[in-house]
């Protein structure tokens, strides 16, 4: 393997830089060049692409976001734009690419397989709705980036005994909502595919501040919304009918933010090491991920034809626990 390519695609995950950082400096050692691609599938299109040496991921293992930036594309997704990806890739002579990115970009690494071209994915999305592997890059920043907005509206709730409503992303799985719900110390969590039941939300707000509760925590996962209304917006309305306060918090992009957690940094290590491992051992079509903390390899077919899943012991803790 003499060339080989890197791109962030989708939703950008502190801990992608990491990920490059690795890529370049583990492939310089596996005696490959590197390139950069700019912008995800848009920037391939686009032939904007760069060779990389060590000194150009200098300093990025604690930034988040990504140098190589990222971006969405929907004409990658047609078979001109994947053919039009094709020819730039074989111009540049690479013959193999590093595709770090969620769900979306792992099918788009998926496509260019199916054309015959060399790619492994990285799993990389704050909503950890990646199959065969446990965590995905950036989840445990925005995790930790959770519980510390909780942390200070408890503070706040507390002070003027309100329920609030507290939205995370994570599309339609519901990982960020259940972990923060838990760690975080959460009267109550909503997943998506949950229904909502209003006399349930009422009698426990309800029967928590008669229980001497300074405040009514409620960590909404964003996938729980309805096509009328965001969940914020039910469940404040609901909480209001129990004749208590309530406000609601959603908070958005900040969860994708910020310098990756020591986690991110080694996972983001660890992946792009092995993605360069698996391109240069000729084990192509595939994503790496960690599966009780082993890096571990999985067909991309395999891996974008199951579906994420709550582990159910963690399900069955977030109840009891928010008494
Ligand atoms: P993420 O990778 O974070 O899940 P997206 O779902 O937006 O983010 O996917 C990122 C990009 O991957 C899309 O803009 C598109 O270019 C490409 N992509 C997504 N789904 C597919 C698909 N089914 N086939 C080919 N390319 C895809
Ligand atoms: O997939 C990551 C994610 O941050 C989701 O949690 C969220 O729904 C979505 O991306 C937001 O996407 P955008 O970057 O288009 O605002």
């Amino acid at each position: 393997m003499k060339r080989i390519a890197v791109l962030t695609s989708g939703g950008d995950a502190p801990g992608m830089n990491a990920c490059v950082r690795a890529v370049v400096r583990y492939g310089l050692a596996a005696g490959a060049e590197v390139y950069g691609i700019t912008r995800g599938y848009a920037g391939l299109m686009e032939n904007d692409i760069k060779k990389l040496d060590s000194r150009d991921v200098g300093g990025i293992i604690r930034q988040g976001g990504t140098i190589l930036m990222s971006a969405r594309s929907k004409e990658f997704k047609t078979p001109e734009g994947q053919a039009k990806a094709l020819d730039v890739l074989r111009g540049w002579d690479i013959d193999g690419l590093v595709v770090v990115g969620g769900d979306g970009s792992l099918h788009g690494a998926m496509c260019l397989h199916e054309l015959g071209f060399p790619v492994v994915g990285v799993p990389a999305s704050i909503d950890n709705d990646i199959s065969k592997t446990e965590m995905a890059i950036g989840v445990d920043t925005a995790l930790n980036t959770i519980l510390d907005a909780m942390d200070k509206i408890k503070d706040t709730a507390s002070a003027h005994q309100r329920a609030f409503i507290i939205e995370v992303m994570g599309r339609a799985h519901g990982y960020l909502a259940l972990m923060a719900g838990i760690a975080g110390g959460a009267e109550m969590v909503v997943l998506p595919g949950q229904s909502v039941d209003k006399n349930v939300v009422i009698r426990e707000v309800k029967s928590a501040f008669l229980r001497g509760k300074p405040h009514f925590i409620i960590v909404a996962a964003e996938g729980a919304s309805t096509p009328e209304k965001t969940i914020s917006q039910l469940l404040t309305e609901y909480v209001m009918e129990s004749g208590h306060d309530a406000r609601s918090t959603v908070l958005g992009h900040v969860q994708r933010g910020g310098s990756p957690s020591c986690y991110d940094r080694i996972l983001g290590t660890r992946f792009g090491a092995a993605a360069v491992d698996n391109l240069v051992a000729g084990n192509i079509g595939k994503m790496v991920g960690i599966i009780d903390g082993r890096i571990v390899t999985t067909d991309l077919d395999t891996v974008l034809k199951s579906s994420p899943f709550l582990s159910g012991e963690l399900l069955r803790l977030a109840e009891p626990l928010s008494h």
